[in-house]
């Protein structure tokens, strides 16, 4: 009830939703660090838009990107601001200051790079349709499909090995979707590359240009134990890294069928190829979707979940992810998920797929098993096996349990949509 309320006021007041707002406010574009301050003294204020920005940097090659946030505040809010910057931040100002909605909205356009992303409202409201299929997701079928994965000798990406994996699994997914023809698969080449990355569209009944991403890497290598053999005749099972995390898409995939799910925005499962040699499916995929200005609201990147190495359950990855998704991610599992404990940590580089999305623009989020150091010893070597894992999916369930709250929440068309480059805002039926 409350959370009905709480939308409607939103509809209503679109400009903001706690913050008492006056005339005399001021609109402030901020980047990510000094919003971060900003947020811890204000928790009530929020941003109205925000983007990825190029920073004109680059690091190990790549473009990096700040998110800009745009926020409202009163004067006395901005002084505190300025403040905290200064002690903070060591640095003077740290935002830009306008005097209304507009001026501020053509300043965040101005540096835009031509997509238009929605941002969503990040609302949890859709307990009733996500609770019964957690309550029905089980650890005996994420167990089976890392045995089905690890049967094969390695899943290298361009060995007939990775090939025939690759085959296995989008067999696997079209007969979990046999009796819908809103679900397609298909098999996505990087050039020459043996081992396609293998992609699941489920259709979005009212924004289908509107595209939810949960993401895992097919690919397996062996840089350990192999010896003289070849990669493509190595011993590379694979079953936390990252079986783990394929299996829990198919497990998502089992139940959002078993639950006649249909989305309102587009869901893609992706399971990609070439992950251990540089990213290859995943940049090759975001790339092209950033070409074709595909408006990717969401990506979400399991891999390596199976293996508890750490005191807490859910690392977020805090670096080359989007923070307003990662205080989502954390919210989903307040909510769905309360018995488990939810930390940080960082990579340090891009470790991952997520990588490959944020590095577009686009809000990326990656939960891992552990702190880094701490994560599965066993993986890149012939012994990252489901024994290695304690013969157990108890943990692989936690993150599939969290990534399907997290795809149904953003599959459905809750509460405000702010685009990213401001100037529009929509308001979904709940
Ligand atoms: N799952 C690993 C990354 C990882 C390992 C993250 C340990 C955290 C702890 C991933 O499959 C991997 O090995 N990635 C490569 C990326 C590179 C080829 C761009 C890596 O880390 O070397
Ligand atoms: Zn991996």
């Amino acid at each position: 009830m409350k959370q009905l309320f709480l939308t409607l006021l939103l509809t209503l007041l679109p400009l903001g939703a706690a913050h008492a707002e006056s005339a005399d406010d001021i609109w402030i574009t901020l980047a990510q660090p000094a919003w971060q301050l900003l947020k811890q003294s204000h928790p009530d204020l929020h941003s109205v838009s925000s983007r990825q920005v190029e920073t004109g940097a680059e690091i190990k090659g790549k473009t990096s990107f700040d998110s800009v946030y745009l926020v409202q505040v009163s004067e006395p809010e901005l002084e505190n601001l300025t403040q905290l910057v200064h002690e903070q931040l060591h640095h003077c100002a740290g935002f830009f200051a306008f005097d209304s909605r507009e001026a501020a909205m053509a300043s965040l356009h101005a540096s835009t790079r031509g997509i238009n992303l929605t941002r969503p409202s990040y609302n949890i409201e859709y307990q009733s349709t996500i609770e019964p299929m957690l309550a029905a997701m089980a650890a005996d079928n994420i167990r089976d499909t890392i045995l089905g994965l690890t049967s094969f000798r390695n899943r290298y990406y361009n060995g007939q090995y990775g090939a025939d994996a690759a085959n296995w699994l989008a067999d696997r997914w079209t007969a979990l979707a046999a009796t819908r023809s809103d679900v397609h698969v298909e098999k996505v080449f990087r050039g020459s590359d043996a081992m396609p990355s293998v992609v699941l569209t489920i259709d979005g009944l009212e924004l289908a240009g509107q595209v939810v991403v949960l993401g895992a890497h097919l690919d397996s290598v062996n840089v350990v134990d192999r010896g003289v053999t070849p990669h493509q005749d190595s011993i590379a099972p694979g079953a936390d890294d990252d079986a783990s995390g394929v299996a829990g898409l198919t497990e998502i995939l089992r139940q959002l069928m078993a639950s006649d799910y249909q989305p309102q925005r587009t869901i893609k499962l992706m399971a990609y190829a070439g992950e251990e040699f540089g990213l290859y499916g995943s940049n090759y995929i975001a790339t092209d979707y950033a070409n074709r200005n595909v408006d990717v609201v969401g990506v979400l990147q399991l891999d390596m979940t199976n293996y508890q190495g750490s005191v807490s359950d859910i690392y977020l990855i805090n670096d080359y992810t989007d923070t307003l998704q990662n205080e989502f991610l954390e919210n989903l599992a307040t909510t769905y998920l309360p018995s488990l404990s939810v930390a940080h940590t960082t990579c340090e580089y891009a470790c991952s797929d997520h990588a490959s999305w944020n590095q577009q623009g686009y809000a990326a989020s990656f939960p891992f098993e552990a702190i880094l150091t701490q994560s599965n010893p066993a993986i890149h070597s012939s012994g990252d096996t489901y024994a290695g894992s304690g013969n157990q999916a108890a943990n692989a369930l936690k993150f599939t349990r969290l990534g399907m709250a997290y795809v149904v929440e953003l599959g459905e068309l809750s509460g405000e949509h702010i685009y990213s480059d401001g100037f529009e805002s929509k308001i979904g039926a709940p």
